[in-house]
């Protein structure tokens, strides 16, 4: 068995985290071009926000998306707020976002003066429920002059953000269809979607905007980053602007508006484009580790496995199943902690975001699938490195705790 230390990811950290375990998703950084970029990265001197990299990890990944622009910057979160700022959202306008999603994207609607407005998951894909948008958008919003109004708070609706969580796809075609016809901008979080494609289209290529990250617990990291993509020559451009911190002129250092310094350096994009050159062996590893994970927990009774939606190319990032029904959060969590005393680092998913202390207050549709997603949800070792003996030993080990919580017997 192959026991490593879990990476500090920034969004991985549990109480499990300093012993040595076999990690939710750890980088693969050996084995392909990294430390030859890299080398290259510090002999040229070019270490910082421009460089040759930086421009060749765009490039790459504008194709790999199949959009005409790509802007590399420091973080997914960046990625997202930069997003945000170049569809136009103003202060006290609103954004629909997936309520069961990792904070990020609803930290950077707050970032922008703006409020969410969470939508369900539907409990069939795990993703953002595209037949409630619709419901709510018909039945909850009215156009005035021309602009569309949430009932409720009589706030202005700007955009949609849809969060392709774990590896799968949203369906982004009832989506845009919305979108068109109620005149909203649409930013898609592909953060966790590299590689996904949906009717054959890559995740986060159908938005006005997409973005993605490179963080350390990725499919494809750079240790930390983010792109933005988009099919539009101006929202580029003006992305490439506010994350230079909006600088109008070279010599005067003059800068027109308040900008950000979130670009990404030469070093992280070195390391970018070397995992990104690996990106199709890292899929079909993750797809080899899914159907292992399938093929023990679908002979399991009342555990659902992660699903596979019609008409998507998953990756399975962060294999997921589900506890049987009517599992209490705390039983999950006694599971998830007795999987780490076994030398298993497993996750809940996340906290749906309308629970989230900071957004208690804001509005909701209908909230059901992502709390009971959120009960009854594990995430499992799903690192491209995962020794196939390890992931036995997990999955037989989570059997094991399910079948003695069934019969009753006490641990
Ligand atoms: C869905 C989603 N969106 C956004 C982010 C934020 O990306 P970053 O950590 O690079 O800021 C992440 C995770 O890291 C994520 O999982």
């Amino acid at each position: 068995m192959s026991i490593v230390q879990a990476p500090m990811s920034s969004n991985q950290q549990g109480s499990v985290q300093s012993r040595a375990i076999v990690p939710l998703s750890a980088p693969m950084l050996q084995g392909g071009n990294e430390w030859r970029y890299l080398k290259e990265c510090l002999e040229s001197g070019w270490v910082s926000s421009a460089g040759p990299f930086v421009e060749r990890f765009e490039r790459e990944v504008a194709a790999l998306v199949g959009a005409q622009h790509a802007v590399a910057v420091a973080s997914g979160t960046a990625a997202l707020h930069t997003a945000l700022r170049v569809v136009g959202v103003e202060p006290d306008e609103e954004v629909i976002v997936s309520d069961l999603t990792f904070i990020a994207p609803v930290n950077a609607i707050h970032y922008c003066g703006a409020h969410p407005v969470f939508m369900d998951a539907d409990p069939v894909t795990w993703q953002m429920d595209a037949r409630k948008l619709e419901r709510f958008l018909d039945e909850e919003c009215d156009f005035q002059d021309q602009r569309l109004i949430h009932r409720r708070t009589r706030r202005r609706i700007r955009a949609i953000l849809p969060v392709h969580i774990l590896g799968l796809a949203c369906d982004m075609g009832r989506i845009m269809d919305a979108a068109e016809k109620y005149g909203l901008r649409v930013v898609e979080d592909a953060a966790e979607a590299m590689g996904v494609h949906f009717y054959g289209r890559h995740a986060g290529g159908f938005g006005d905007v997409g973005i993605f990250s490179f963080n350390g617990n990725k499919i494809v990291t750079a240790g930390g980053g983010g792109m933005v993509v988009t099919g539009d020559a101006g929202l580029a451009r003006r992305a490439r602007y506010l994350t230079t911190q909006a600088k109008d002129d070279e010599i005067e250092s003059l800068h027109g508006e308040v900008g950000y310094n979130y670009r990404l350096t030469n070093i992280q994009a070195a390391v970018g484009l070397a995992q990104l050159e690996r990106l199709e062996g890292f899929i079909e590893r993750k797809r080899e580790l899914a159907g292992r994970y399938e093929a023990i927990f679908s002979a399991v009774e009342g555990v659902t496995c992660m699903p596979s939606p019609p008409n998507t190319r998953p990756t399975y990032w962060l294999y997921t199943v589900l506890l049987p029904q009517g599992t209490l959060p705390d039983v999950r969590r006694a599971i998830i902690e007795e999987l780490g005393e076994n030398g298993f680092q497993a996750r809940a998913l996340w906290l749906p975001a309308h629970r989230q202390p900071s957004y208690r207050s804001s509005p909701a549709f209908e909230i059901q699938a992502a709390d009971d997603l959120f009960n009854r949800g594990i995430c499992l070792p799903s690192s491209v490195g995962l020794d196939p003996v390890d992931l036995l030993r997990c999955a037989e080990t989570l059997v094991q705790i399910i079948n003695r919580q069934r019969s009753g017997v006490a641990g």
